[in-house]
């Protein structure tokens, strides 16, 4: 939406019924009417009968889905569009329904952002809560897929990834990033280390991608644990930052430098904010959603990270931009 091509009113309109739109689109996904609606599409009574809903409101949504852009209606038969067909049909290899569900699980706690401005804590979770929900925890290694298969295709065309031979993939969750470039790189052989709970799914996505040996799984806290000394070319820290406090970060990064070998480079991917924090837009909101889904976390400016890099030694920092208001921060051991 650019502000600049509506009205005022339109403009603020637009924001106000915003998740409206978001609620069609993620009660279907949930309902993976893309995957019904792809090929030669379905009409609404079909699709009402197979997914067991009502006739009449049924057709609404299709009709909202038309309006979004993600159907057409041609005498009576929905279809997808280019859109849903790329990112909505379940098995399609750039899916993205799992992060779209992942956006509509954080509803709940976005519904109490008031308390988090007033109050400054965070409204994702009960501190007393001491067990991981696994369910959750499943969907949001899953969401976290579903961009890094977009992301590592975008940072390999802008990276050459081929003169590395050892990768530590840090706080890698299922090892998206760490498999992908192991794939297309014979001699790399790479680490994805994270929290034990998180491993557990790593270890099984390694599995399944036929790269046990090439990719191996560490667990452990990385504020707390070592993950190794001058074992590394590469250290790629994707998105983590965001959740830790600047001194927390400071720390991550020492271990970084730490672990690299001595021509080694450290590559943060993040959200990345000009210096005022206030553009791009989807990393000035994600810092309230860090607000309220951790402790201290925010997105940082590349002021910020390089100031950190260059405190703790690293050299030539500079930036990357990526699509979906993403970057890469790099610095040099020597
Ligand atoms: C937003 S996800 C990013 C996952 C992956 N790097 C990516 O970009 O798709 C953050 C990851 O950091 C891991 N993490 C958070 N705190 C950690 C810690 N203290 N030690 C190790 N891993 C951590 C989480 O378990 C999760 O997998």
């Amino acid at each position: 939406m650019q502000k600049s091509s509506l009205s005022p009113l339109s403009y603020l309109n637009e924001i106000s019924y915003s998740y409206w739109k978001a609620q069609v689109l993620f009660v279907a996904v949930d309902m993976d009417m893309f995957t019904l609606t792809a090929g030669n599409g379905k009409s609404c009574k079909a699709i009402a009968k197979k997914l067991r809903t009502d006739l009449r409101a049924t057709e609404m949504i299709l009709n909202a889905l038309v309006s979004l852009e993600f159907l057409r209606k041609i005498k009576e038969v929905y279809r997808n569009t280019d859109i849903s067909n790329r990112y909505l049909v379940k098995g399609s290899p750039l899916y993205q329904g799992d992060r779209i569900h992942h956006f509509h699980n954080m509803l709940d706690y976005w519904s109490k952002l008031s308390d988090a401005v007033k109050t400054g804590k965070p409204t994702a979770y009960d501190d007393a809560e001491e067990k991981v929900d696994e369910k959750r925890l499943r969907e949001f290694i899953r969401a976290m897929h579903n961009i890094g298969v977009v992301q590592a295709g975008e940072i390999r065309k802008k990276l050459n990834l081929k003169k590395y031979y050892s990768l530590l993939d840090l706080a890698g969750g299922q090892g998206t990033y760490a498999v992908r470039f192991a794939k297309e790189n014979p001699k790399l052989k790479a680490v994805v280390f994270d929290l034990p709970e998180v491993i557990k799914i790593t270890r099984e996505h390694i599995k399944e991608s036929g790269m046990k040996g090439k990719v191996t799984a560490k667990a452990g806290d990385c504020l707390k644990d070592s993950f190794g000394k001058g074992m590394y070319d590469i250290v790629f820290v994707s998105n983590l930052l965001h959740i830790y406090k600047p001194v927390e970060n400071r720390k991550i990064l020492k271990k970084c430098w730490d672990s690299l070998l001595k021509k080694g480079i450290v590559v943060v991917q993040e959200f990345v904010l000009n210096s005022a924090k206030t553009q791009p837009l989807f990393g000035s909101l994600f810092s309230l959603n860090m607000l309220m889904g951790t402790h201290r976390g925010s997105s940082y400016s590349y002021v910020e990270m390089k100031e950190w890099l260059k405190d703790v030694g690293f050299k030539n920092v500079k930036r990357v931009d990526l699509d979906l208001d993403s970057g890469l921060v790099i610095g040099h051991k020597s």
